[in-house]
């Protein structure tokens, strides 16, 4: 199949690779060697959790998603894929702090498929991560999660069955704060993507031509200078795909992103009076594309990083990672502006556009000055006092080698694929450590279902950071919620391919 991968980063991962056998071994050792007894999904302890978080008078919200073969419209592009509605992303599903979701799937898809409730410190059964904590949906199955929400915030939903987030099936869980209703005037809802499924390749293919080393290269053979059958990938585009943020910064290169399911040429337009401060909540739903964001003419207020207070940082533009959730404020001006979402280190971006006034539409090749000045990533953030975690010691302090590369596609944690990876084992009260170290010449935006950590010293409240090409990023939290729980990196081709891990409790 042509090529979607840069040359550049075959070369990256080899050198990502090298640097892997120098840590091979470094395997974090299990506080008990011998086979330790793991907290069943499905047992009472569970239950009991669930139960402390059921408040009375709670109201149920309830939703049905249809995983399905889908038509859509990206404005002007059309495509098959896979969705959970007509449109990407699937329509919002909202609640208050403490609510019950009861969802029903009805599974319409040729495959199996789950729905994880990402960010949501829910019941270990209901996390959706078939073979741990449930069984996959089989073709034409059905389940309903039942689950109660405890904390609220800007959250998502997706399949963790392959790499099925890379198609549409994808939506916004949105868990209001009932004591809260919030200083703004308008809310706008942006999701970003990075699209290639019914463009000529699904992302099985894409999958498929990482693992057998044929992305990029025309049958095995990627030579400089070789003739690369039109597909987009000149030296430029190969140059583009690092970042001087993020280091390495994908391995594809989408031929499309999106807002809120449109291309820049046929962008969605987000309306409010002049002088209105505006919530945006940012999600990054994409698979292998971090952005760089930003409000033409505008400075944005972070005020929440996945779902949790941070005290708030006016800055020009910021980067926001798969996986991660950003809300930001602003006061609009009178006219029409761009909200860019460049991808950070590929070429090509998002648009939505702006309008509280006249003025004419922006091109779809935009750009915003704001995205070169002050730009932060979300690590930089601290919690809002009220958020903070306790300052404790920790229990235990675990280790995550983060290596890997291109040649041959395979990325690990502590040396190892998932499932054969050391469960990083945790007991239920225990304050837990996880020091995070990148070895790989990739960025990885890393994911821990269940539980909220705390970056550092009073540093912001997240389920999704990133670490950087040789970056070590530390991360406390708190081991309240029992079960086995999933902590990979939300690159969803890296995930796929093995950088994954059990955050198991023992009994
Ligand atoms: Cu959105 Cu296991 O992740
Ligand atoms: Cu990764």
């Amino acid at each position: 199949m042509p090529s979607l991968l840069t040359r550049r980063h075959v070369i990256a991962g080899i050198a990502g690779a090298a640097g892997l056998a120098g840590t091979a071994g470094v395997v974090a050792v299990a506080a008990n060697r011998n086979t330790p007894k793991l907290v069943d999904p499905h047992s009472e302890a569970i239950h009991r959790a669930e139960l402390a978080r059921q408040r009375p008078g709670a109201a149920t919200v309830r939703a049905t998603l249809t995983p399905r073969p889908v038509t859509l419209d990206l404005g002007g592009v059309t495509v098959d894929t896979w969705g959970y509605a007509e449109d990407a992303p699937a329509p919002l599903i909202r609640a208050k702090a403490g609510d019950r979701l009861r969802v029903d799937v009805v599974n319409e898809l040729p495959v199996d498929t789950s729905v994880h409730w990402h960010g949501i410190a829910l019941r270990n059964d209901m996390d959706g991560v078939p073979g741990v904590t449930q069984d996959p949906i089989g073709a034409g199955g059905r389940f309903t999660y039942d689950f109660t929400a405890p904390h609220p915030g800007t959250y998502f939903y997706h399949p963790h069955s392959g790499v099925q987030l890379d198609r549409a099936l994808y939506g916004v869980l949105i868990v209001d704060d009932p004591n809260d209703a919030g200083r703004y005037d308008q809310e706008w809802i942006v999701v970003l993507d990075d699209w290639v499924d019914g463009t000529g390749h699904t992302p099985d293919d894409v999958l498929a031509a990482l693992g057998d080393g044929t992305a990029g290269m025309h049958g095995g053979h990627d030579t400089p200078g070789m003739d690369h059958g039109g597909m987009p990938m000149d030296d430029g585009n190969m140059e583009s795909m690092t970042s001087p943020l993020l280091g390495g910064a994908g391995d594809v290169d989408y031929p499309h992103y999106l807002i809120n399911g449109r291309v820049p040429a046929a962008p969605v337009t987000l309306t409010a009076q002049p002088r209105q401060r505006v919530r945006i909540r940012l999600v990054n739903a994409a698979s292998d594309t971090a952005f760089r964001v930003a409000l033409g003419e505008h400075q944005l207020t972070v005020t929440h990083s996945d779902g949790f207070p941070v005290v708030p940082d006016v800055t020009d533009a910021l980067v926001v990672g798969m996986g991660e959730r950003v809300d930001v404020e602003v006061v609009v001006a009178d006219g029409v502006f761009p909200l860019v979402a460049v991808a950070e280190g590929k070429t090509g971006q998002a648009l939505a556009v702006v309008r509280t006034g006249g003025g004419s539409p922006p091109s779809a090749e935009v750009r915003a000055a704001e995205l070169d000045r002050r730009v932060i990533l979300t690590n930089q953030l601290r919690a809002a006092d009220n958020v903070r975690l306790p300052q404790r010691e920790p229990d235990r302090t675990h280790d995550l080698v983060l290596g890997g590369g291109m040649m041959p596609y395979r990325w690990t944690i502590n040396g190892k694929t998932f499932t054969d990876a050391e469960p990083l084992l945790v007991g239920e009260g225990e304050r837990v450590r996880l020091r995070m170290i990148n070895q790989s010449m990739m960025f990885h935006p890393m994911h821990v279902h269940g539980h909220t950590f705390a970056l550092g010293d009073g540093g912001a409240r997240k389920d999704t950071v990133i670490v950087t090409p040789h970056q070590t990023v530390t991360v406390d939290l708190d081991a309240d919620n029992p079960g086995q729980w999933m902590t990979h990196c939300h690159n969803i081709y890296h995930a796929e391919t093995g950088m994954m891990i059990n955050l198991a409790y023992q009994l």
